[in-house]
C-alpha cells in the first residue's frame, strides 16, 4: 500500500477530463492537479519549451510527494515523456499510448482520425504508434488549436464552437473515418459539438479513460494503491489567475474546488 497522493497536470482545463476517469476508476487515490493556466496554451509553443514547463511541474509535483504522475495533456505527452522519464525516477504515464490502443480497438474501416494541438501533430507521435501496430491503417490527422482557447473560455456548445468544429472537421469526415481520437485533453470538453458535427457515424475516442485503467492496473501490480477505507482528497493548483478555472472545474468535474496559485518558474 502507497498512500502517497498521485500529481497530475496539464496547461489548464483540459486536465480535468483525465482527472474525472481517475476520479471514477480510482476512487481511494489522492489527486495533486496543476494547470498551468500562466503558460497555456502549450500547443503553439516548442519541443523545448513544453519539456521545461514539463520538467518545473513534475518539480513541483515531487514536493507533494506524488508516487506518480500523470500527464494528462497530449501536447507534453507526445513532446515530453522521454525526457521526463529519463529525468525523473517516480512512474510516469501519458496519454497518447491509450489513445492509440483505443483507436485500435474501435476503427473498423481502418480509417482514423487524429485532433490535437499543433505540436501534437507535428510529433507524429499517435501516427508512429499506430503504425507500428498495424501498419495498414491510414492515419488523418490534423491541428484543431482554436479549440483550447473555446474550452479555456466556457465557449463549448455555442454558434462559434460549431462553426469553428466545422471548419476544422469536414475535411476529416470527408476521408470516410470511422473513428477520431481526441487527441487533445480539453477536446472532451468539446464532445457534444464535436460529436454533432461530425455525426454518429463517426466513433470519438477519448483517451482518459483507458489512460486511468492503465494507471490502475500499474499501481495494483506494484501493490501502490491507497487503502480501500481511504476518502480521497482533490487539491488543485494553477500558475496564474484564471476567473474560468473554477467554472470549467465545476463543469467537468461537477463540484466547486478552490485552486491555488504557485510560482511554478521558481522550479
Ligand atoms: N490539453 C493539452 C493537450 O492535451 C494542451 C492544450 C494547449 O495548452 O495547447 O494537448
Amino acid at each position: 500500500m502507497d498512500t502517497r497522493p498521485i500529481g497530475v497536470f496539464d496547461s489548464g482545463v483540459g486536465g480535468l477530463t483525465v482527472v474525472k476517469q481517475m476520479m471514477k476508476t480510482l476512487p481511494h487515490e489522492n489527486i495533486i492537479y496543476f494547470g498551468d493556466t500562466a503558460r497555456l496554451p502549450y500547443g503553439t509553443k516548442s519541443k523545448n519549451a513544453v519539456t521545461k514547463f514539463s520538467k518545473q511541474i513534475v518539480r513541483f509535483l515531487l514536493t507533494k510527494d506524488v508516487k506518480a504522475v500523470v500527464i494528462a495533456c497530449n501536447t507534453a505527452s507526445s513532446n515530453s515523456l522521454e525526457a521526463l522519464r529519463q529525468t525523473f525516477e517516480i512512474p510516469i504515464f501519458g496519454v497518447v499510448k491509450s489513445g492509440v490502443k483505443e483507436a485500435l480497438r474501435s476503427t473498423k474501416n481502418k480509417r482514423v482520425g487524429i485532433i490535437g494541438t499543433a505540436a501534437t501533430i507535428r510529433s507524429k507521435a499517435y501516427e508512429r504508434l499506430i503504425a507500428q501496430a498495424d501498419d495498414s491503417i491510414q492515419v488523418y490527422a490534423k491541428p484543431c488549436p482554436l479549440f483550447v482557447s473555446l474550452v479555456e473560455e466556457g465557449w463549448t456548445d455555442n454558434a462559434v464552437a460549431r462553426l469553428t468544429a466545422e471548419n476544422y472537421l469536414k475535411e476529416l469526415v470527408a476521408e470516410d473515418i470511422d473513428c477520431l481520437v481526441l487527441g487533445c485533453t480539453h477536446y472532451p470538453l468539446l464532445k457534444k459539438c464535436i460529436g454533432e458535427t461530425v455525426g454518429e457515424n463517426i466513433n470519438l475516442v477519448d483517451p482518459a479513460k483507458a489512460t486511468a485503467k492503465m494507471v490502475k492496473a500499474f499501481l495494483s501490480e506494484k501493490k501502490m494503491l491507497h487503502k480501500k477505507e481511504n476518502v480521497a482528497e482533490h487539491f488543485f493548483y494553477i500558475s496564474d489567475a484564471a476567473d474560468t478555472f473554477d467554472m470549467m472545474c465545476k463543469k467537468a468535474l461537477k463540484k466547486a474546488y478552490s485552486p491555488e496559485i504557485v510560482d511554478i518558474e521558481a522550479y
